[in-house]
């Protein structure tokens, strides 16, 4: 593992509450940009790139090259904006490999046209469990954490991990685990790999949803979260987590996005191609999810 320590520079999506990062060796040196934000307005239908061009901003003052725009999931409560950014700045769009799972369920869920193959080939790259990779001076290695869906990843740079929806900060506790393909005991042994990580490890959020009186953050480590998370700290039995999380997820109402969003991730933020008028569509599946 590299002993470069990597900087992360974070940014906040207000909107749907999402931690975008890009993640470098050192100016002018090379970076991966994770989880980045289209912005979507559900009411009109209509995008807009100004969360990501941040991002973009921030890459040119650095003058980083971009080697990764990473996805740690197909995500359910945002757009990525994986193409907008590799289009301003290059990079190769990677995700794990378990995305065709993925893509197989919400085929049919969608009905998605013929040429809608469920193979992940939308994406550059799909990584596979126990996979290095580089950032220039940085390795990275990979980590295939389901339960949230069955093809989250969470991306260790350095001494800097990317856990995407497996934690959220030790006062808010646990991603949902109740989408198509999720599983909450499958989740709590994702948890407990990364737990199992030097206690000094750096751990990034992919949401926080601050309780009242808190600012959004995005960073603590994995002592602190095997110390107060307040849905698996040690001692938390996997039985007493599974029943907690079903529980909890019985309640939850589905994302505002979640229709857009998936529809768009599944194709590695590419659009649905437009019908004969030119237009393109986004399908709402009624009384299917
Ligand atoms: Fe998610």
């Amino acid at each position: 593992m590299s002993t470069v320590r990597p900087q992360v520079a974070p940014f906040l999506d207000p909107d749907t509450e999402t931690w975008s990062y890009v993640v470098y060796d050192h100016p002018g040196g090379h970076a991966a940009v994770i989880d980045p934000v289209l912005d979507f307005d559900n009411k009109s239908g209509r995008t807009s790139t100004d969360g990501a061009q941040r991002l973009v901003d921030f890459v040119r003052e650095q003058a980083l090259t971009v080697d990764w725009i990473l996805e740690t999931h197909a995500h359910a409560d945002h757009l990525s904006a994986a193409p907008f950014v590799r289009d301003a700045v290059g990079g190769r769009i990677g995700i794990g490999e378990h995305i065709r799972e993925v893509q197989g369920i919400f085929r049919q869920v969608f009905n998605l046209e013929k040429q809608f193959l469920c193979d992940g080939s939308q994406f550059d790259h799909l990584f596979s469990e126990e996979d290095t990779f580089h950032i220039g001076a940085l390795t990275g290695r990979v980590f295939h954490t389901p339960g949230h869906t069955p093809a989250d990843m969470a991306w260790l740079i350095g001494d800097a991990l990317f856990v995407g929806d497996t934690l959220f900060l030790p006062d808010v506790g646990t991603a949902r685990c109740d989408f198509p393909g999720g599983d909450a005991r499958t989740l709590y042994r994702s948890i407990q790999r990364l737990l199992a990580l030097p206690d000094s490890t750096r751990m990034f959020m992919c949401h926080d949803y601050p309780p009242a009186g808190r600012e959004h953050q995005c960073e603590t480590t994995v002592a602190a979260q095997k110390r107060g998370n307040i849905h698996v700290h040690e001692g938390i039995s996997e039985e007493a987590f599974v029943a907690m999380r079903e529980q909890r997820d019985a309640t939850l109402e589905m994302p505002r996005l979640i229709l857009p969003a998936i529809q768009v991730n599944i194709r590695a933020g590419q659009m649905p191609p437009a019908e004969d008028n030119g237009v393109v569509y986004l399908k709402v599946p009624v009384n299917r999810l």
